[in-house]
């Protein structure tokens, strides 16, 4: 759902301002009845038409890409930091990142123009789970990884369980590294769930998105999600199952 002058704006017909006095003047109708609302909020099945010309849809896209450390997940940022969309360059759709990763968390993020997707793949309810591999200082002892399980408590809540597997420990480094999966993706979630059991994270990936995993991606390259994939996305966010 999105608001009409929104729709109107990405379309192309004028900005948001003229977009808005548009439909105040009356010129716009949704599925054949004009609306001078200017809180109406449409999905892409409405028909809208702006002085009697029916709007062209843009086509959804979806991307997967391998962003490496030093990208803000963003469209823009004020102080010209790279963004994920400086990797993208050749796509013309006005694409977003669904979710966020942290500048220096490099690993798999989608690229989409598809709010209701985006949406899918990020709320909790849904369930979309996120593999993260971090490499921390010092060693969790069985207690911490089991609490890292169960739910922490941080200043936001409680996490929901999670499933934890300590792949290597170096006892020379005092370090370890830690596979977690989530399905929730609260701000900054991982690290401070390793700083709540006193094992800050020095280095942090995002290893998969559901079944989408960095086979034959390379940090900083993208590649389109086949059809298939997509619908698999969506199946397993709706049903909680894949096929
Ligand atoms: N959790 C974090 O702490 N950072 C990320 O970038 C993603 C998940």
């Amino acid at each position: 759902m999105e608001r009409l002058q929104k729709v109107l704006a990405r379309a192309g017909v004028a900005s948001r301002r003229k977009s808005e006095q548009l439909i105040i003047d009356g010129k716009v109708k949704v599925n054949g009845k004009v609306v001078t609302e200017l809180g109406t909020k449409v999905t892409r099945t409405d028909r809208v038409e702006v002085e009697g010309i029916e709007l062209v849809k843009e086509q959804f896209v979806y991307y997967l890409l391998y962003k490496p450390r030093g990208y803000l997940s963003t469209v823009h940022d004020e102080k010209g930091r790279k963004t994920v969309l400086d990797l993208v360059p050749h796509v013309e759709e006005r694409i977003f990142p669904v979710g966020r990763l942290d500048y220096d968390t490099s690993g798999l993020i989608l690229l989409t123009n598809d709010g209701d997707f985006s949406y899918l793949m990020t709320h909790p309810k849904f369930g979309i789970k996120k593999t993260y591999v971090a490499k921390v200082k010092g060693i969790p002892s069985r207690e911490s990884l089991r609490q890292l399980e169960r739910g922490i408590e941080l200043e936001d809540g409680k996490t929901a369980p999670a499933r934890v597997k300590m792949s290597t420990v170096d006892r020379k480094t005092g370090t370890a590294i830690v596979e977690i999966t989530i399905h929730e993706g609260r701000n900054r979630q991982v690290r401070r769930m390793f700083d709540a059991i006193g094992c800050p994270v020095q280095k942090l990936r995002r290893e998969s998105f559901a079944m989408l995993t960095t086979r034959g991606l390379n940090a900083g390259e993208v590649r389109e999600l086949t059809t298939h994939e997509v619908k698999q996305l969506r199946v397993l966010a709706e049903t909680g199952k894949i096929g």
